[in-house]
């Protein structure tokens, strides 16, 4: 697999990939001061920021939440098997890794629909000499194939740990989000968890609509959900403790990596265990 170096006006760029249009992946990557986005996702991001700054730090806030629970899943859980949709543009440290500073056998597959993010793909493929790292194009609205392609890598026997985290928001009602979310989570063991993100709906609203709008403008879909809704998500798992939260507020580290910079984070953030 060869990497791909992104350019402005999208020369050199994988094929399959649209570059004109921003896209979930690379504005993401934009608000992690990234390299690998083009100037419509730029623009978005820009327009974003300047409708709130602190939009720009919610993105590194969700990556040391992912990074909290995955340490926490992989130590304290004795998790072993991770299963990451919507994982992005590689941004070190990515969740292998991780997962095997605390447990080098831990085997994690990764999934994603963006082209730039199967181009990019190689550093998640880098695993442990013990454990496993695998990296597979699929879209999450196809959960039974996703769950046949990993079933080669993970055994669904064994808990497992599926991270959705800042996923869902692009995944609407229509095209079945509740449903992809039970069926995948029905096929896990007891004793597995679900990692999600997904940004709230009822902060403040004016603004949250004005993001749907900007999102909408670019062609993405962009679904902001409740506290309810997004607790409904959760259903047949129970939620550690501190439950749904903010995401710097989940078992703060503080002293290791990251700052409590006051951002305000609007996504709710949680993790539950299925009994
Ligand atoms: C905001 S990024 C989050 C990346 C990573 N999970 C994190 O939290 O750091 C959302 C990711 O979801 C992916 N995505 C969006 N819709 C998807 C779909 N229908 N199927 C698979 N991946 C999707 C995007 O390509 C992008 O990489």
């Amino acid at each position: 697999m060869t990497a791909v170096p992104p350019t402005a006006d999208g020369i050199g760029a994988a094929d399959g990939l649209d570059t004109g249009t921003p896209h979930p992946a690379r504005v993401y990557d934009w608000f992690l001061g990234g390299t690998d986005h083009y100037a419509a996702d730029a623009e978005l991001g820009r327009q974003l920021v300047a409708l709130d700054a602190s939009t720009k730090y919610c993105a590194q806030h969700n990556r040391w939440f992912m990074r909290r629970a995955t340490r926490h899943l992989a130590g304290t859980a004795g998790i072993r098997q991770f299963l990451d949709l919507g994982s992005g543009i590689p941004t070190e440290p990515n969740l292998h890794r991780v997962a095997q500073s605390a447990a080098p056998d831990a085997r994690v597959v990764y999934v994603d629909n963006d082209p730039i993010v199967l181009a990019h793909a190689e550093p998640l493929m880098a695993g442990s000499a013990t454990g496993a790292s695998t990296f597979l194009q699929a879209d999450v609205r196809e959960p039974d194939r996703i769950l046949e392609l990993a079933a080669t890598v993970l055994d669904f026997d064994q808990p497992i740990a599926l991270s959705l985290i800042a996923l869902l928001h692009f995944v609407s009602d229509d095209d079945g989000a509740r449903e992809i979310v039970a069926r995948l989570t029905g096929a896990l063991a007891p004793g597995s968890h679900l990692v999600l993100s997904q940004m709230a709906g009822d902060w403040i609203p004016e603004r949250t609509d004005r993001a749907v709008e900007m999102y909408k403008a670019g062609g993405v879909t962009l679904v902001p959900r409740s506290r309810a809704e997004v607790e409904r998500l959760f259903d047949g798992f129970e939620l550690l403790q501190p439950g749904l939260v903010w995401p710097p507020d989940w078992r703060p580290e503080l002293g290791v990596d990251e700052v409590r910079d006051g951002t305000e984070v609007p996504l709710y953030a949680g993790v539950g265990r299925k009994g």
